[in-house]
């Protein structure tokens, strides 16, 4: 069953309103945790690599692992190319094999977002069965999260949203609703809740046609992660928990392990904690037992 794009198991996702985990890897482990992971709890799955780690490692090795893994899983599950800024690269890594590209123009003038999505989407869609995420608005980084979670202006636009999705023929969308990347600074960070829930209602009310992205994952409490699934969101975004996890278990385990030379423990030391994390938000979004 395994290799999918995202729409088709979103579309399910939206309608039975869970959310099916987008965890970001950046090597091989991280990859095999996050699969065992996903087959443990039977969920559905979305890898995702970003620009930086998918050029350095190479978008066909990426893509024939990827392939390889997927294969054999009994689950299905989909490789993405997250926040990628370059049109030409998110053409090279849909001709590697990714199966949902996201092309980030969220930081050009409206009308060039449009543009840039709608060339992305007609590539996509012209090669194979690809999809693609389109993202409006500002997703912050967490030195400006509450910057942009109070200023109306770097937010989706709800208007805006249902334009720009008609427009470019994009598969998926991420509204900016005040998430960011990282960890966040304060305990209750502010988030639009009102707005995900218009544009959920004005894009996907009638028939559920664009499933809905939440970016910024980390250190959203399981009350707010929920509220955000029950809302319309279905890719639930997670990245720099995981990068906490492996950098964490290796510090551990050589700290403890000084005199010892076995990669491969560190491995399996990183690998298992990755599992925990990802498990972890599997359970929380609702998506076990959901393959
Ligand atoms: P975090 O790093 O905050 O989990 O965000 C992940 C993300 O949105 C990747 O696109």
């Amino acid at each position: 069953m395994s290799i999918v794009n995202a729409k088709d198991m979103l579309i399910k996702a939206t309608g039975e309103k869970y959310a099916v985990g987008a965890f970001n890897i950046t090597n091989l482990i991280q990859m095999e945790a996050v699969v065992e992971a996903a087959v443990n709890k039977k969920a559905p799955l979305i890898i995702q690599i970003s620009v930086t780690p998918s050029k350095f490692l190479g978008a066909i090795v990426l893509a024939d692992i990827y392939k390889t893994l997927a294969e054999s899983a009994p689950i299905p599950i989909c490789l993405h190319l997250d926040h990628c800024t370059d049109v030409e690269y998110c053409k090279v890594c849909a001709d590697a094999g990714y199966t949902n590209i996201m092309i980030d123009a969220s930081k050009q003038i409206f009308q060039e977002n449009i543009k840039q999505t709608k060339e992305v989407c007609d590539y996509c869609h012209s090669i194979g069965n690809i999809s693609v995420e389109g993202e409006l608005g500002t997703v912050s980084g967490i030195e400006d999260q509450v910057k942009v979670a109070e200023d109306e202006a770097a937010l989706c636009d709800p208007g805006q949203a249902l334009t720009f999705v008609e427009q470019t023929g994009v598969d998926i969308f991420a509204p900016a609703i005040g998430t960011a990347h990282g960890v966040y600074k304060t305990k209750n960070p502010k988030l639009d809740f009102d707005r995900l829930e218009k544009i959920s209602e004005l894009i996907n009310g009638e028939e559920i046609k664009i499933p809905l992205v939440i970016h910024g994952g980390t250190g959203l409490k399981p009350d707010v992660s929920k509220k955000l699934v029950s809302l319309g969101g279905s890719k639930f975004n997670v990245s720099t928990d995981l990068k906490h996890a492996l950098i964490d278990a290796t510090h551990n385990y050589i700290s403890s392990h000084r005199d010892e030379y076995n990669p491969g423990k560190i491995d399996i030391a990183v690998k298992k904690d990755i599992m925990s994390r990802v498990e972890y938000w599997i359970d929380i979004l609702g998506c076990a037992g959901k393959a």
